[in-house]
């Protein structure tokens, strides 16, 4: 796959069948370490995430990398809101280790330091040293360690967006 190629576009309402699609073919391994919305997800649910994007007001910002007509990316802060945003990245099986990840979660960034974000946290799988890599290389710190629901345990990590 071709980084260059792949257009990076905020979420529309109408972008979510696609997304939809997009996780429900991560692969378990993929689904192990980045399930905002459950194992499964439907066009209705991906459809409440866009109208979440839509209005000054909006609560969150989600972006999607497009090849072709298939979403092969996803990275968003939700809770734009409160005082702690939280930060979430996937890119399809098939075009993980290519750059996608860095240049998805490069925009989202920009766009939080455009808005005088404060401050972003996120979780992560403890032995996904792909993802705290690109965290650290972003300029998140850890901070914590848990264990979650699911059993596995996870750092927590921030962003003092204003400090970059
Ligand atoms: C985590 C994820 C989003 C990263 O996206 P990606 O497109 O695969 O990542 P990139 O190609 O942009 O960058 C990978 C980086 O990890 C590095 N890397 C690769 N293998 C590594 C390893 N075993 N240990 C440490 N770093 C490694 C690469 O060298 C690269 O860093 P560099 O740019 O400094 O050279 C992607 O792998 C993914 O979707 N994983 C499944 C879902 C997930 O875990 N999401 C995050 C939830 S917190």
């Amino acid at each position: 796959m071709n980084v260059a190629e792949v257009r990076i576009e905020r979420l529309q309402v109408s972008d979510a069948p696609a997304l939809a699609a997009f996780y429900n073919k991560l692969s378990p391994a993929s689904k192990r370490t980045f399930r905002p919305v459950g194992e499964t997800t439907t066009d209705e649910v991906c459809r409440h995430i866009a109208i979440g994007n839509a209005g000054p007001l909006s609560t969150k910002y989600d972006v999607v990398a497009w090849q072709g007509d298939d979403v092969v990316g996803w990275s968003f802060i939700w809770n734009l809101h409160e005082p702690e945003p939280v930060f979430g990245l996937a890119v399809a099986d098939a075009c993980q280790r290519t750059g996608l990840g860095t240049k998805l979660m490069t925009a989202v960034m920009a766009w939080a330091r455009e808005q005088e974000l404060p401050r972003v946290e996120l979780t992560v799988v403890t032995d996904n040293v792909i993802a705290q890599h690109l965290y650290e290389k972003q300029g998140f710190i850890g901070y914590g360690e848990f264990v979650g629901e699911d059993g596995l345990s996870y750092y927590r990590m921030r962003l003092d967006v204003q400090d970059l």
